[in-house]
C-alpha cells in the first residue's frame, strides 16, 4: 500500500503519471471516493499522461466513454448503477480485451464482478480544500511486482509515500 498526500491538483495529476508510467495493456484502475474527492481529475492527468488530446470530462451520465492515447482509454463511472445486473450492460469483457486500459469510477461497487487482478486508488478529503490523501492498493502479482517502481517514480517527484 502506497499513500501519497496531494495538496494540489497538481500533486494528483503528478501521481496519475506516475501511475500512467506503469500502465501496461488490458489492465484495470478502481477509483474509490467521495463525490469531489479527484477520481475524475485522477483520470485526466493519466490520459494527458498517455497522450489522449481531447478533454476527458466525467462519464458519470454515459457510464463510459474512450480515449485514444498510447493505450486505449476506457474510462467509466459507476455511480448510477444500482443493481450488480446491470454490469451487464457495459459489457466489462470486451472492455479488457485489446491494446487499453480501464478506469473504473465508485468500481468498488461492483466489485464482485470485476477481475481480482487490479490496482485501486482512493481518495479521501485532506484538511485544507485543495489536500487530498491518495491510497494505491495493488491487487494481484501484476501489480504487485510493478509496486516498487511506482514508488521509485513518486518519490523522484518528491510526493510522500509509506
Ligand atoms: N488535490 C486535488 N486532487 C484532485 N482534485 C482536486 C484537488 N484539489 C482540488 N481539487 C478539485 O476537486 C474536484 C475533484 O472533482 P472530480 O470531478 O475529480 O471528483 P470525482 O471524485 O470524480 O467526483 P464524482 O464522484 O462526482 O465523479 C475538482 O474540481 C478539482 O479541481
Ligand atoms: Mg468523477
Amino acid at each position: 500500500m502506497i499513500e501519497i498526500t496531494a495538496s494540489s491538483l497538481s500533486d494528483t495529476h503528478q501521481t496519475a503519471e506516475s501511475v500512467a508510467e506503469i500502465t501496461k495493456s488490458g489492465d484495470l484502475i478502481l477509483l474509490v471516493g467521495d463525490l469531489g474527492a479527484g477520481k475524475t481529475a485522477f483520470t485526466q492527468g493519466f490520459g494527458v499522461s498517455l497522450g489522449v488530446k481531447e478533454a476527458i470530462t466525467s462519464p458519470t451520465f454515459t457510464l463510459a466513454r474512450t480515449y485514444q492515447g498510447t493505450l486505449e482509454i476506457h474510462h467509466l463511472d459507476v455511480y448510477r448503477i444500482d443493481q450488480i445486473e446491470e454490469v451487464r450492460d457495459l459489457a466489462l469483457p470486451e472492455l479488457f480485451e485489446g491494446n487499453s486500459v480501464t478506469l473504473i469510477e465508485w468500481g468498488d461497487q461492483i466489485l464482485s464482478a470485476l477481475p481480482k487482478d487490479h490496482l485501486e486508488i482512493s481518495f479521501e478529503y485532506g484538511e485544507a480544500d485543495s489536500a487530498r490523501l491518495i491510497t494505491i492498493t495493488a491487487n494481484g502479482s501484476s501489480w504487485n511486482s510493478r509496486m516498487p517502481d511506482l514508488i521509485q517514480k513518486l518519490e523522484i517527484k518528491g510526493l510522500s509515500k509509506c
